[in-house]
């Protein structure tokens, strides 16, 4: 087994992704090891989820820092006091500053609900039955200056039906999330998911330009 690979999780709403990260450590051996969950939302159930599982939580108030670079500045300290390998985002509602995001360059994950590059941004659901499109999913990705922008590690294919609404692909792209990040945030913490200059690799194979895709 590989040297452990402690993991700062950011959230700050349900925590959905967080509860099947947790769920995943449980089930499989892993070297991955979630020390803290971090959230800008004291209010945040994914807190109470983490508290529950025994994991260290820690609330930083975006609304007490005057402007992003200050809340980012204070954000690093944060995590940094768990000296994690690797930094998830996990339903994280704010935008990251350049200075955090090369911060954490190679270490930081993020999950998106489309097939990026499609639909980057807010209500993809919406978005993908209003251009009637056939098929939907998810994305995890490694995190860099453009938003929803960085080299991708997984992808989860879903078709649309015609009955479907955006409740419906929303129920059926986090399920589908549920499956994909706690396998990236696996290969990474087995040392088998990498980011060098050419991109995201995964065993020394390129990743390619849509990641490893799965059709559930
Ligand atoms: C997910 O849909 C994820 O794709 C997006 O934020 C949502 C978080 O949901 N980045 P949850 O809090 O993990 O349930």
């Amino acid at each position: 087994m590989p040297q452990r690979c402690d993991v700062v999780v950011l959230l700050s709403g349900t925590g959905g992704n967080l509860q099947a990260m947790i769920d995943s450590l449980h089930e499989r051996a892993s070297p991955a090891r979630i020390c803290a969950v971090i959230s800008n939302r004291a209010d945040a159930f994914g807190l109470e989820r983490a508290a529950r599982a025994g994991i260290a939580t820690h609330v930083l108030d975006h609304t007490a820092y005057e402007g992003r670079e200050a809340f980012d500045a204070a954000l690093i300290q944060a995590i940094d006091a768990f000296q994690p390998a690797l930094v998830v985002l996990a339903g994280f509602m704010r935008i990251l500053t350049p200075g955090f995001v090369r911060h954490y360059h190679g270490r930081l994950l993020n999950i998106h609900p489309s097939l990026l590059p499609l639909y980057k941004g807010l209500h993809t659901h919406q978005r993908v039955l209003d251009a009637g499109g056939a098929e939907h999913g998810c994305s995890v990705h490694f995190v860099t200056e453009e938003l929803d922008g960085g080299p991708l590690v997984v992808q989860a294919v879903v078709s649309v039906e015609l009955h479907d609404t955006p409740a419906t692909l929303a129920q059926k792209v986090h399920a589908r999330e549920h499956l994909i990040y706690p396998l990236a945030i696996r290969w990474f913490a087995e040392g088998r998911l990498t980011l060098d200059e050419h991109g995201a690799s995964l065993d020394g194979e390129p990743l390619g330009p849509s990641g490893h895709l799965i059709r559930y």
